[in-house]
């Protein structure tokens, strides 16, 4: 299956965006055809720091591949790299309502607390043409890109039936319980990069800094380890980072705990993070020596994909009637 996912270069990545995105990148390299592209394009759609982006982008490539990307089997590349996405995002532009932009949950909330530009609406547009410049079949993210990709759906049946087939119609994946995870100071919101950092476990916290956190995770005033999400979604979150951290299923982790005080809990879940997360520690400080591989490899990532998105750019104009 052709798998396509991108990633934006700003903010550190946190524990949220590992469960819920990154890990299953990993675990579906194996089997796919997979595509991995840092969005670069799409991060500017908000203030940003201009003299910190290519720095920004260069980490994340490390951290890919800290997390476990093989570049032998898929392809890494910056959205910025290869033309064609903002060419199509044009192309795409055309045939998009724009009530269907304006409905947009992420839309709406990032245009109510940021300066709102036009780039903000139309981000949506941009990341379908992402994915439909690879006949991308799977689209692997979490829970909140769902609406995202639905409007890719929507834009390539409407390019197909207005101008002939050319594009796949792509599918979401979404992990059920890592979809969401959600902030340790606040798990009624979901843990987010832009967000305070104590609200956040980031990829590559120390281990003094994770049991800090860790100690002052929200919970409530139950005495029991029981998963429930509406009514205690602090110790819920909890759970289910420890149950996709240790690959356990939620109720056999009850019962490891049954009998436990929230304070054991929490140290014993500090410590499997920790040590989940060692790899990626030790392996990012590698990778950051090693510049000038990590830059041949993004190279050789926008060429495959230059080759790819040529192609089919080709066949789009052709059917638009630009030649
Ligand atoms: P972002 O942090 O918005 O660049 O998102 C990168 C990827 O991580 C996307 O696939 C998101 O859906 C996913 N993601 C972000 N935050 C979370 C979270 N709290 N829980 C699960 N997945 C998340
Ligand atoms: N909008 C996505 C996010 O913030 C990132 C993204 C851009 C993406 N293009 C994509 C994800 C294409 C999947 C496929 O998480």
């Amino acid at each position: 299956m052709r798998i396509f996912s991108g990633i934006q270069p700003t903010g550190e990545l946190h524990i949220g965006n590992y469960l819920g995105a990154v890990k299953q990148w990993i675990d579906l390299q194996n089997e796919n055809d997979c595509i991995f592209c840092i969005v670069d394009l799409h991060a500017i759609t908000v203030p940003y720091d201009q003299r910190e982006l290519a720095d920004l982008v260069l980490e994340k490539a490390v951290i890919y591949l800290a997390a476990g990307l093989d570049p032998e089997k898929v392809i890494i590349f910056v959205q910025s790299q290869v033309k064609a996405h903002t060419e199509l995002c044009w192309l795409l532009n055309t045939i998009t309502p724009l009530g269907e932009l304006y409905r947009m949950t992420q839309y709406k909330e990032k245009a109510r607390s940021k300066n709102e530009n036009a780039g903000l609406l139309n981000y949506p547009i941009l990341m379908a043409a992402d994915i439909l410049l690879y006949d991308t079949e799977i689209v692997p993210v979490g829970e909140d890109q769902r609406q995202h990709v639905e409007l890719a759906r929507n834009i390539a049946r409407r390019f197909n039936s207005t101008f002939g087939e050319t594009f796949t119609v792509p599918k979401e994946k979404i992990l059920k319980e890592g979809a969401r995870i959600m902030s340790i100071t606040d798990p009624k919101k979901k843990m987010s990069k832009s967000d305070s950092k104590e609200s956040a476990i980031s990829l590559f916290d120390s281990p003094e800094n994770i049991r800090k956190k860790i100690k002052s995770a929200v919970t409530d005033t139950y005495k029991t380890i029981k998963y429930d999400k509406e009514k205690r979604p602090g110790i819920s979150n909890l759970l289910t980072i420890y149950s996709l951290l240790s690959n356990t299923k939620i109720e056999e982790v009850e019962k490891e705990m049954k009998g436990k005080s929230y304070k054991s809990f929490k140290e014993e879940l500090a410590e499997l993070i920790i040590k989940e997360l060692e790899p990626f520690r030790k392996k990012r400080k590698e990778f950051l020596s090693r510049e000038v591989y990590v830059r041949e490899i993004l190279k050789q990532g926008s060429e495959k994909a230059n080759s790819l998105a040529a192609s089919k750019m080709s066949e789009v104009k052709g059917k638009m009637g630009i030649k």
